[in-house]
């Protein structure tokens, strides 16, 4: 019998990505053959995000080419996984017959039975949220890189009045400490420079008393040569033995995501995000207290129900005083099941995108201001190969997570790191010159460095 070959597209965040190599674990273990293309694959998985309305048209969209596929083999598999699965199951699988199997983020283990079912013409729809579930025993399917990323928690319990997420993953749990420092260590030997911790609220992970702190500090000494970062603080828990914990490792990279949403007080509470614009900009003045020349990145939603002008001017202040290094800005979208879907005083379309194009416009200054500032600096970057546009130049990262071009040279390669000094910059992008090797790819530094 010719193998299974699956394929599956990721949509949505980084924990979208991190499933699709669980759920691509568990079919390896199987004996399902890995495929990047959907017309080499028997089984297609589309790994779905709601966060947005746009997020859920464009996944129709992608089933309608789908459909194309399965009427040229009939026989192929077809199936929705990730956020949708629950919200829109019965459209997907009764009304608009054009999938086989939908399973949601907590039922993948079943994901291999629903197939085996499909093949014999069953559908299959598994959505139950678990409270227990974080796939601690899958070892997800990674090819080799210089970038991993591991969930370390699952679901999410903050309920801010606009999100979708505690809907579509469930309460928020966390996988073992002792689990996680172990993939870091297999990452490691198999030569990744980079982990990312993953959770819609990291700051909130506990495993038996320990914090994620903890956790930070257990997966820094596991291998000095690899950087750890970590996504989304939550600014409600960000605590200060965070801080000190990131300032005393040096491979805790000086970065933090932490999401303002709004600068207007009446809008965080109507959003409840539990916290006060004061409290928030403390939290930053102490973060560059203790963790000298940390950067920081947001989120900012424009026109929640109820935003007036004056709530928008003040999202531009804290902009203004942030001065973030980068920013991911939305504009508002009602999804259906959240609080605010059911707010009154909803901002119309043309002012939505008149404060977000401020918003974004404001944020590029300011990122192209912060980077000029920094010219003439010299940085730790990670090798990552050619740059987008040219073979002539490499392309980096920064501890703090600014890509920087220079010139190629055969003496270097992904996963060196080198020392560049910076002579260029744009809002986006830097460019410098290397400096000096520091260390290569391959050898590790010692663990009391
Ligand atoms: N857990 C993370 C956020 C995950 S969602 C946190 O709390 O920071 C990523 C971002 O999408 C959010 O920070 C928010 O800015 C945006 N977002 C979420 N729901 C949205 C909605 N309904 N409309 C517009 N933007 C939204
Ligand atoms: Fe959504 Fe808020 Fe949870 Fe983030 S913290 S995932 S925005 S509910
Ligand atoms: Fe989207 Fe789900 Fe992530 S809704 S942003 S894929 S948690």
């Amino acid at each position: 019998m010719p193998k299974n070959k699956v394929y599956i597209e990721t949509y949505g965040c980084q924990m979208n990505v991190a499933d699709t190599e669980i759920v691509l674990g568990i079919l390896k273990n199987k004996g399902y053959e890995v495929t990047n293309s959907a017309d080499n694959a028997n089984v297609i998985f589309l790994n779905t995000c709601s966060i947005r309305e746009n997020a859920e048209q464009r996944i129709y969209g992608r089933l309608g080419n789908l459909k194309k596929i399965k009427d040229n083999k009939p026989e192929t598999v077809i199936g929705i996984l990730g956020c949708m699965a629950e919200r829109l199951r019965t459209d997907l699988i009764d009304q608009k017959k054009m999938v086989d199997i939908v399973v949601g983020p907590d039922e993948y283990k079943r994901i291999p039975e629903f197939i085996d079912n499909a093949f014999i013409g069953e559908k299959g729809i598994g959505v139950k949220l678990s409270r227990t579930e974080t796939y601690d025993d899958i070892i997800p399917y990674r090819e080799d890189g210089l970038s991993a990323w591991i969930s370390v928690m699952r679901g999410c319990d903050k309920f801010c009045t606009f999100c979708v997420v505690p809907f579509t993953r469930g309460r928020e749990r966390s996988r073992s400490l002792e689990s996680i420092v172990d993939e870091v260590a297999q990452l490691s030997q198999r030569g990744f420079r980079e982990v990312s911790l993953l959770g819609q609220n990291v700051n909130s992970y506990i495993d038996n008393g320990r914090d994620f702190a903890d956790l930070l500090a257990s997966c820094a000494v596991v291998d000095r040569s690899l950087r750890i970062r970590f996504t989304t603080s939550h600014p409600q828990d960000l605590s200060d033995k965070l801080l000190h914990t990131i300032a005393e490792h040096s491979n805790l990279c000086n970065y933090i995501h932490l999401p303002v949403q709004s600068g207007s007080n009446r809008i965080l509470e109507a959003m409840n995000r539990t916290y006060t614009v004061e409290h928030y900009l403390e939290l930053i003045e102490k973060a560059r207290r203790i963790i000298p020349g940390v950067s920081f990145s947001t989120d900012i939603i424009a026109g929640f129900p109820g935003e007036t002008y004056e709530d928008h001017l003040q999202t531009i202040d804290v902009m203004q005083k942030v001065r973030y290094d980068g920013a991911y800005m939305f504009k508002y979208s009602p999804r259906e099941g959240t609080k605010a879907f059911r707010m009154p005083d909803s901002v119309d379309e043309a002012t939505k995108t008149k404060r977000l194009n401020e918003i974004i416009d404001l944020q590029q200054s300011i990122s192209y201001e912060v980077n000029q500032s920094i010219i003439g600096q010299e940085e730790v970057v990670l090798v990552e190969g050619f740059s987008k546009k040219s073979n002539e130049f490499f392309a980096g990262r920064t501890d703090s997570n600014k890509v920087v071009i220079f010139p190629y040279s055969e003496e270097f390669k992904p996963g060196d790191y080198i020392k560049v000094k910076l002579n260029k910059a744009t809002s986006a992008t830097l460019f410098g010159d290397v400096v000096e090797m520091l260390i290569p790819s391959g050898s590790k530094v010692p663990k009391t460095a």
